[in-house]
């Protein structure tokens, strides 16, 4: 058996798309599977760690040795999160809506007038967890973009006062496929990993965030 170099370790994890409802019956989402963040959650929780993992709206099983929390909306997440600390370490992996639908109605009927949706934006939980009091010592966004991928992630480090962030390039299908192609933006540069499964990046992640947490303590 691998050596427990988690144990004892408390990791929360977020995955999966988040719903912002229109109406009783429709709903705003994205293509996010919630592949990556499950593979990363199953991971961590083989490396022994007590996983705490925060999952929007996916038809995917719950890994083994995981605790489950399912939510729908971001403002469901951001509740979840808050309530799931402290923990030793934090992977932000959802594809969380930027903005949730103001003053949802009755269910909107074909013949009213053309509704207008009235946007507000949501919480952004990674850049709330990183001023929070209970900020997980290892804090790790992701950045899914299409075009200048590392650029936008280094950005992103610095703006979201994040430790690491892990960028996908999603600009071809990534979403809702088996493999990633990921580059690991840390204080000290960048690392371009090969393309690899989805479980095989989230193995590799378990073990830097192991080695991390090792020379933390
Ligand atoms: O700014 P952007 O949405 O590209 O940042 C992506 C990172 O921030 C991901 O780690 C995502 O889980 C997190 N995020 C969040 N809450 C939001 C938006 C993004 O936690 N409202």
């Amino acid at each position: 058996a691998p050596p427990k170099r988690l144990a004892g370790r408390h990791i929360l994890v977020t995955a999966g798309p988040t719903h912002e409802p229109i109406d009783p019956v429709r709903y705003i989402a994205n293509r996010s599977s919630g592949k990556q963040g499950f593979a990363i959650a199953a991971a961590l929780a083989r490396l022994g760690a007590r996983v705490t993992l925060v999952a929007g709206p996916v038809t995917l099983p719950t890994p083994h040795g995981v605790d489950r929390i399912d939510v729908e909306t971001a403002r469901e997440m951001a509740d979840a999160v808050d309530r799931a600390l402290p923990a030793d370490a934090a992977v932000m992996v959802a594809a969380v809506a930027d903005w949730h639908v103001e003053a949802v109605p009755q269910k909107i009927k074909k013949g009213d007038a053309t509704p207008t949706l009235i946007l507000a934006e949501n919480p952004d939980i990674l850049a709330t967890l990183a001023r929070s009091p209970d900020r997980p010592r290892l804090l790790v966004g992701f950045a899914a973009e299409t075009e200048r991928v590392i650029e936008h992630a280094v950005a992103k480090r610095i703006r979201k006062t994040a430790d690491w962030i892990v960028a996908n390039d999603v600009s071809g299908d990534v979403m809702g496929g088996a493999d990633n192609s990921v580059h690991l933006v840390t204080e000290a540069g960048v690392e371009s990993w090969e393309r690899l499964p989805k479980d095989a990046v989230a193995a590799r992640l378990a073990d830097r965030i192991a080695d991390a947490l090792e020379a933390a303590s």
